[in-house]
């Protein structure tokens, strides 16, 4: 091998390694579609509170607090948290003494998930999660009194598809609480980050929002508050079965006991109108990605 070869070989792996580094590392699988940051994150599920090292007291004061007092005015409020990963969000939320509602916690991947299950087992009872593409929520339209995503939306295929629907099952005069990636690695997440000086302006004529306010959060993200426009109605909690929808055909889901294949019945939700089957597995989470046929 000449020189030559030697040094066009040797730049041709750092370019390799360098693109691997800015597609997993950097990027967490997001220019490579769901699936791989679905893998990347069930991959890494049972250390990512070690990496994160998320202080209680912080989560508290600058998340649960903020947002139990935005809600106040509601008794018993319903919040839906879409890529709630380990059950961060609810977590904060549900700690406030103030807060009487009730969480739903929506991630695309089932580890995640299941770390959330346990870390938030003191609040099973105010608390439901659902395995499910923040692309196509299963909910009404019009349904929360609060909709949330964090850290999330960069890793998303269109985000601006997902603020689209984070907005729809908001109701009027519900609160929206988004984060936008911010920070040194931002500038190598195009199409995914929004630039940090247009944020609240493009969501405030983008969207229907009014009262958009961004501030600095963390290191890498920036908090965007903002209320959903129209006329304040419903609000507070409502039962599953009147605000979950299928994904896939629109109709209305309902409870069900469905055959799991060994002859045993399981709990599970059924679609009224394709009549698929959404099992409710064994750690309680609804399995909205992946239906049963019937
Ligand atoms: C950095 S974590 C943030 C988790 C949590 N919100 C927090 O602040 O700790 C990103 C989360 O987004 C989830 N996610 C990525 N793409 C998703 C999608 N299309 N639908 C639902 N969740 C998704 C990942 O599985 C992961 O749990």
């Amino acid at each position: 091998m000449s020189w030559v070869t030697f040094v066009l070989v040797v730049l041709g792996l750092i370019f390799l390694a360098l693109i691997v580094y800015w597609q997993f590392i950097i990027a967490e699988g997001t220019y490579l579609g769901s699936w791989a940051v679905t893998w990347l994150y069930d991959w890494s599920a049972h250390v990512y509170e070690r990496i994160k090292g998320f202080n209680v007291g912080d989560e508290q004061w600058f998340l649960g607090l903020p947002l139990a007092r935005a809600l106040a005015m509601i008794p018993a409020p319903l919040v839906l948290d879409v890529a709630t990963g380990t059950g961060r969000l609810p977590r904060a939320l549900l700690r406030q003494p103030a807060f009487e509602g009730r969480v739903i916690g929506l991630d695309l991947s089932r580890r995640m998930l299941r770390e959330a299950v346990q870390r938030t087992a003191q609040f099973a009872d105010r608390l439901t999660y659902i395995w499910q593409d923040a692309q196509e929520l299963p909910f009404e339209d019009g349904t929360f009194d609060a909709v949330t995503c964090l850290e999330a939306l960069e890793f998303m295929p269109d985000p601006h598809r997902v603020i689209v629907e984070l907005i729809r099952v908001l109701r009027p005069g519900g609160v929206l609480l988004l984060t936008n990636r911010i920070g040194k690695d931002a500038r190598f997440l195009p199409r995914r980050v929004f630039p940090r000086d247009e944020f609240e302006l493009m969501l405030q004529e983008t969207y229907p929002l009014e009262d958009v306010k961004v501030q600095v959060w963390q290191v890498d993200y920036d908090l965007a508050w903002g209320v959903k426009r129209g006329e304040p109605r419903g609000g507070s909690i409502r039962p599953l079965p009147d605000i979950m929808r299928c994904p896939h055909c629109g109709h209305r889901l309902g409870p069900a006991l469905a055959d799991s294949g060994n002859g045993a019945n399981e709990a599970a939700y059924h679609c009224r109108g394709c009549r698929r089957v959404y099992p409710i597995a064994e750690d309680g989470v609804i399995e909205i990605a992946q239906p049963r046929r019937p």
